[in-house]
C-alpha cells in the first residue's frame, strides 16, 4: 500500500479579451506571420484592467472544485504558483482561499516562475503523502501582461494571462507504477542563470519591472534540460517514454514542445498542444492544457501523463501521474 495524490478535479479560467497576433503589427515591427513560424503562438488572452490574478484563480479554482464535487471546506491546502501575484502580500493563495470562502486549512504561493507548476504539484504531493493534508487545490495563476515591455518584440508576442486548477486527493494505491495519482517528480534549479530570463525590478529594487529574456539562449536550455527531466522523473518508478500516453509540457514555444517530444522519441499525437490559443501563461499554462485536454478528450482515466517545465532561474522539473 501507498499514498497517492489522485487528480480528482481539474479547471480552468481565461480572460475574455483574446488578442490575435495581428494586434501587434499596429504597434511594433512585427508580423503575424513571425510569430506564428517562430512561435507557434496565434491568440493569448489578456486580464481586463481591473482583473487580478487571484480573480483568474478563483474563477479556475470553483470550475475545478465544481469538477470534483467538492465544496472549499473539504479543502485542507491551496498551492498556488505565480510570479504575478495581486500584491507584494499577502500570498495570491490566501486572498483565494478568503474568496471561496473557506475557513480552515492553509494557504501559500510557490514561485518558481514557468516552473512553478510543476514545483507547486510537487509540494502538494509531499503535503499528501506525508499525511499533512488530505485534498490540495494547486492552481496556477498569472497576468504576466502586466510585465511585458510593450516595445520589445522579442517578448511581449511571446505571453498571455489565465489559469488552470486541479485537486489532489489522498488514496491509497498499491504501490506500483499502475497506481492512479503522482507516481514521480523531478525538480531543479540553476541560479547562474539568472541573466537569461528575469524581471528587472521588485520590491527590494522598488520598481515593478519587465520581463527581459535572452531568447535564443533560453531555447538552447530548454529541450535538453526538459527532456532529461522527463526522462529522469520516469526512471524514479521504472518507466520510460514508451510508457507515456500525453507529454502536458509547459506551453512557451511549439518549437520547443516538438524539439522535446522528438528527443523523448514520442510523436506530437502525444502531446497536448494549447499554446496556439494560450500563448505562454507561465505557471498557468500546464494545469490550462491538463483542463483543455480533458475538454477536447484527450486525457482520459488511467492515462500516464508527463508534465515538463522551465522558467526563470533557471528552475526545471516534471512530475509523472496516472489520470
Ligand atoms: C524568442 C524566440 C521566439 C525568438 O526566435 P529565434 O529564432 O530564437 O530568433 P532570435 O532571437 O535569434 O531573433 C532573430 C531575429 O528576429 C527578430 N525578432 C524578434 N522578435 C521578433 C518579432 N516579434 N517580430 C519580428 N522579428 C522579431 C530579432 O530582432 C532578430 O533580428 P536580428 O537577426 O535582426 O537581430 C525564441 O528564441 C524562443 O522562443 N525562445 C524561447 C523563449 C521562451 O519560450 N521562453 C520562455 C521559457 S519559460
Amino acid at each position: 500500500m501507498a499514498g497517492r495524490s489522485v487528480v480528482v478535479g481539474v479547471g480552468h479560467y481565461l480572460p475574455e479579451r483574446v488578442v490575435p497576433n495581428s494586434e501587434f503589427e499596429k504597434t511594433l515591427d512585427t508580423t503575424d506571420e513571425w510569430i506564428r513560424t517562430r512561435s507557434g503562438i496565434e491568440r493569448r488572452h489578456f486580464a481586463a484592467d481591473d482583473e487580478t490574478t487571484s480573480d483568474l484563480a478563483t474563477k479556475a479554482a470553483e470550475a475545478a472544485l465544481a469538477d470534483a464535487g467538492l465544496e472549499a471546506d473539504d479543502i485542507d491546502a491551496i498551492i498556488l504558483a505565480t510570479s504575478t501575484a495581486d500584491l507584494t502580500f499577502p500570498s495570491a493563495a490566501t486572498m483565494v482561499q478568503a474568496r471561496l470562502g473557506m475557513t480552515k486549512g492553509f494557504a501559500f504561493d510557490v514561485q518558481a516562475v514557468c516552473a512553478g507548476f510543476v514545483f507547486a504539484l510537487s509540494n502538494a504531493n509531499a503535503l499528501i503523502v506525508s499525511g499533512q493534508a488530505k485534498r490540495v487545490l494547486v492552481i496556477g495563476a498569472e497576468t504576466f501582461s502586466r510585465i511585458m515591455d510593450w516595445t520589445d518584440r522579442s517578448t511581449c508576442v511571446l505571453f498571455g494571462d489565465g489559469a488552470g486548477a486541479l485537486v489532489l486527493e489522498a488514496q491509497d494505491g498499491a504501490g506500483t507504477a499502475q497506481d492512479r495519482g503522482i507516481l514521480a517528480t523531478d525538480l531543479n534549479s540553476d541560479g547562474r542563470y539568472r541573466d537569461l530570463l528575469y524581471v528587472d525590478g521588485g520590491v527590494s529594487t522598488q520598481s515593478t519591472g519587465h520581463l527581459r529574456m535572452q531568447g535564443n539562449q533560453v531555447f538552447r536550455h530548454a529541450v535538453e534540460k526538459l527532456a532529461k527531466t522527463a526522462e529522469t522523473a520516469l526512471s524514479h518508478v521504472g518507466l520510460s517514454s514508451a510508457d507515456v500516453d500525453w507529454i502536458v509540457p509547459h506551453q512557451a514555444n511549439i518549437r520547443i514542445i516538438q524539439g522535446t517530444a522528438k528527443k523523448m522519441g514520442l510523436p506530437m499525437e502525444n502531446v497536448v498542444v494549447t499554446v496556439q490559443d494560450h500563448g505562454n501563461t507561465s505557471a498557468a499554462s500546464i494545469p490550462l492544457a491538463l483542463s483543455v485536454g480533458k475538454e477536447r478528450g484527450q486525457i482520459k482515466p488511467g492515462d500516464l501523463i508527463v508534465t515538463e517545465a522551465i522558467g526563470g532561474g533557471l528552475a526545471w522539473g516534471a512530475v509523472v501521474l496516472r489520470w
